[in-house]
């Protein structure tokens, strides 16, 4: 059996590598090396768990720190593990600074590297994600993309070969995911009513790092009218205090403040929800899917289909009042299969196995 090296350190990774894992392992020798990124149980244990994602092989321990230390440390630490193993390729995820480590090593040792959720660009290079994905893109010899619009991105910047246009990774995870959160929860279970709440979440760098923005969101959710579910990212809850935010977020009663959920309670959360605050990427998705409308606090988005289907708006809470907008929410177009049909892992593994 061929070994692959499968890179990865942050809550959305997990997800996607529960969903990819269950797949390859099938026909590959897996070896998992965790960088540790995200190392909070809420933010990284409780997905391995729920997720049954096995065991990883290395857990470097990376944790948090500035950028550049940040991934320093990783390709340091990542070069060593690839030294040992030799594998025949490396797997890297999306756009973190854990897929950039595994990238650039992969690419500097000469293995081949294979890319998932490649392609993406909110053409805004203010963002490290944009860098990130570039950069991988520009280095990777397989390339998997989620649209038919990541495949003109990519050939727009010349990038024509090795390129799969397979599906999202993430809409196989919430086919597989969502009977189990529905047999697992009740809505009671969160002291909330069905469709009578707004679900949201926060951690973009562009919306934590202002003082001035972090407010602005948090005084216009002040202003709705239903309860604010609020599973908070801890880069938010660390800039609430830095920035001495914690009263006007304690004294608003309809912002429920909780700890980061899981991702089974996440997809119940989504499915029940009136509608979704977010800048996740990967939860403006998930709410497309679960057919809950979207109301995203970025002026840009990679998932450009979810805005084109009217599933999702792009509003900036400096310049837009929030509660117009969500009064005014409605559901998007009937639309199925923008993102594939739910067997991207089974797409990727198929070509893998002739291509590595
Ligand atoms: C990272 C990704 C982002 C992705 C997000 C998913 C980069 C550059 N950014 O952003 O693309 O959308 O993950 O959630 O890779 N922290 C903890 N505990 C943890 C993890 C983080 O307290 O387990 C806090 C630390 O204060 C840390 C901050 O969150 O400094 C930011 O963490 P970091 O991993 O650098 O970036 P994210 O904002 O999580
Ligand atoms: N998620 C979760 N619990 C939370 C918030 C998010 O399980 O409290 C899941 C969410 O359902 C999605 C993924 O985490 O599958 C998205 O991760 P995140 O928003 O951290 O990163 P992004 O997608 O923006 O990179």
């Amino acid at each position: 059996m061929k070994k692959i090296l499968t890179i990865a350190g942050t809550r959305p990774q997990l997800v996607k590598i529960a969903a990819v894992s269950r797949v390859l392992r099938q026909s590959f020798h897996e070896v998992l090396l965790n960088t540790g990124q995200h190392y909070d149980y809420k933010m990284a244990g409780v997905f391995f768990e729920e997720l049954k994602i096995p065991k990883p092989d290395y857990n470097l321990k990376i944790g948090s720190d500035t950028h550049g230390r940040q991934t320093g440390k990783m390709l340091i630490a990542v070069e060593e593990v690839v030294e040992k193993e030799q594998p025949d390729a490396i797997l890297v995820f999306g756009d973190t600074n854990s897929t950039l480590a595994g990238a650039i090593v992969a690419s500097k040792l000469h293995i081949p590297l294979i890319h998932i959720e490649a392609g993406l660009r909110s053409f805004n290079k203010l963002m490290p994600e944009e860098i990130n994905r570039i950069m991988t893109d520009h280095i990777s010899n397989l390339l998997f993309t989620p649209t038919e619009l990541a495949v003109q991105n990519l050939k727009n910047e010349g990038i024509t070969n090795g390129v799969f246009l397979v599906g999202d990774v993430m809409y196989d995870a919430v086919l597989y995911n969502m009977g189990l959160a529905e047999q697992q929860y009740k809505i009671t279970d969160f002291n909330l009513t069905s469709k009578k709440y707004f679900l949201g979440t926060i951690h973009r760098a562009e919306n934590t790092d202002s003082k001035e923005k972090l407010e602005a969101i948090f005084k216009s959710l002040i202003n709705l009218d239903q309860v604010v579910y609020l599973p908070l990212h801890p880069r938010t809850k660390h800039k609430i205090e830095q920035f001495g935010l914690q009263d006007i977020v304690e004294q608003a009663k309809n912002i429920k403040v909780v700890e980061p959920v899981s991702y089974l309670e996440m997809l119940f959360l989504e499915k029940h929800a009136k509608a979704i605050i977010t800048d996740s990427g990967g939860v403006q998705k998930e709410a497309y899917f679960m057919k809950v409308p979207c109301i995203t606090l970025r002026d840009q988005t990679e998932w450009v289909e979810t805005i084109e289907f009217g599933w999702n708006k792009l509003i900036n809470p400096l310049k837009t009042d929030l509660s117009q907008v969500l009064r005014e929410v409605q559901n998007g177009q009937p639309i199925d299969s923008i993102y594939g049909n739910g067997d991207a892992a089974h797409k990727i593994t198929n070509l893998l196995m002739q291509k590595i």
